[in-house]
């Protein structure tokens, strides 16, 4: 059975909370359309997020931190994932809950420096001699086991690339051919063959085959332009911690890695403060040579009142070195004891002096107009039918208790719309499951009302 006759029944895509969110829909001039890319409405704040993201691109704001304040709710992980989409693949995003760094086995600045490194991006530049093009021909050339038996090995093989320009055929070292064999290299794939090194790496698949199946799981790639043997310049996109993990395990791999790698002690098993000390050394080394440029990407840290004291000293400092990312926090908590100490209250959980430093974005409770829109966009990635009026409805549940209360009451909404024998939501199963359900606000009401009925 080939994979390309099978359909899928499952959704392409899981439905996760903020799946709808696909940017910050800013205009070209830097201002929030109303509802774009998957958000709605809190203008101010995806604004400012804008601001932050161009100063990000700008490379202007290396160590600085950008705290999102407001009530549960109101979009401050939405748009810390609009950030990160607006920002692209290039350029790493991070995101840890504040809680991740509670761990009996690692040490809580151990966390928060490894996410600290996972933000840090190098894009290494290399000019390599290279033999690139598409595979027309590979074909090993086998011969009688030199060592007797009836073996056979491969002596040689034969392969043959095509570029715009025109073919070339290769007798390559058999040690090449395992290469090919691991990177699934295949006829009319486009691939390079590094010369000094014989490390193969495909590119895709040559796109004169584009329209071959009707499942588009490949990459396509043009025709290489060009010689078949010429100076290539390869990029590379790498996190700091990418590099301490390749040097505490050394795999053997090629390219840059192993590089860094070999200057290194082999046969680290763990990322000490001191492997981290030297791969800095090496990597401000490439970076004055101009061969790598360092990208500083975002570490997102949402709920970050859950911190402890040692950990806001520890990113403090963190934040002052020369190699830092941009940080993000994200809170919604207002005045409360900062976790670790016996009384010092502090506005939002942290730290004044490090309050200090961070630039602070409002998110604002939504009118029932937005949280309708927001309700619609959640039905639409949910693909739940559900009517205009039913929408206004829980629109006004919504500003009675949360958005979030609000969003959740979608999918039992269509369960029961389901039961009573219907294809979209209405306006009894809004009411009933109202009746079913109660928000944090009411079950607190309840409770004190009630009191003397609950164990205590
Ligand atoms: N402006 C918006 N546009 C579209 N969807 C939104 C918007 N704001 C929030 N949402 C959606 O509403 C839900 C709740 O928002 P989100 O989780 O971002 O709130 P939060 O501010 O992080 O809350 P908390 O403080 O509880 O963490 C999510 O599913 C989110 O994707
Ligand atoms: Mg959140």
């Amino acid at each position: 059975m080939k994979i390309e006759e099978v359909k899928s029944t499952t959704k392409a895509q899981r439905i996760a909370s903020h799946s709808h969110v696909k940017g910050l829909g800013l205009d070209e001039n830097g201002y929030a359309i109303q509802s774009s890319a998957g958000l709605v409405g809190q203008e101010l704040a995806r604004e400012a997020a804008g601001v932050v993201v161009e100063l990000i691109r700008s490379k202007k704001m290396a160590g600085r931190a950008v705290l999102l304040a407001g009530p549960p709710g109101t979009g401050k992980t939405a748009i810390a994932l609009g950030i990160a989409q607006e920002l692209g693949s290039k350029v790493p995003f991070c995101p840890m809950v504040g809680s991740e760094v509670y761990s009996t086995e690692i040490k809580k600045t151990e966390v928060l420096m490894e996410n600290f490194r996972r933000a840090i991006g190098l894009r290494i530049k290399e000019t390599k001699e290279v033999y690139e093009g598409e595979v027309t021909e590979l074909t090993p050339v086998e011969t009688e086991n030199p060592m007797g038996g009836y073996g056979k090995t491969v002596s040689h093989v034969i392969i043959g690339l095509k570029t715009a320009k025109g073919t070339k055929q290769l007798k390559l070292d058999p040690s090449i051919y395992e290469s090919l064999q691991k990177e699934k290299a295949e006829m009319g794939d486009v691939i390079y063959i590094e010369a000094n090194s014989g490390a193969v790496k495909r590119q895709g698949r040559s796109d004169s085959y584009a329209t071959e199946y009707d499942l588009e799981a490949e990459e396509y790639v043009p025709l290489p332009k060009g010689d078949v043997h010429k100076k290539k310049e390869v990029i590379q996109d790498v996190t700091l911690h990418d590099l301490d993990i390749a040097n505490a395990r050394p795999q053997g791999g090629q390219d840059i890695m192993s590089m860094m790698g070999q200057l290194m002690k082999p046969k680290k098993t763990e990322i000490t403060d001191k492997l981290r000390k030297e791969i800095n050394k090496v990597v401000n080394k490439y970076i004055d040579q101009g061969i790598a440029e360092l990208v500083p990407g975002v570490l997102f840290i949402d709920e970050v009142h859950m911190l402890d004291i040692e950990c806001f000293t520890y990113l403090h400092r963190a934040l002052e070195s020369t190699i830092a990312p941009i940080v993000i926090f994200a809170t919604n908590r207002g005045k409360c004891t900062i976790r670790g100490t016996e009384d010092i209250v502090a506005p939002h959980g942290m730290p004044m002096d490090l309050l200090d430093r961070v630039m602070i974005v409002r998110t604002l409770p939504y009118s029932q107009e937005e949280m309708t829109q927001i309700l619609q966009l959640r039905s639409e990635t949910e693909s739940i039918q559900i009517e205009d009026e039913s929408l206004q409805q829980l629109g006004g549940i919504g500003v009675r208790t949360t958005l979030r209360y609000a969003v959740q009451l979608l999918t039992p909404g269509m369960i029961l719309a389901k039961i009573n024998g219907k294809d979209n939501v209405g306006k009894e199963e809004i009411e009933e499951i109202d009746k079913l359900f109660f928000d944090a606000k009411a079950s607190a009401k309840m409770l004190q009302e009630q009191e003397d009925k609950y164990l205590k």
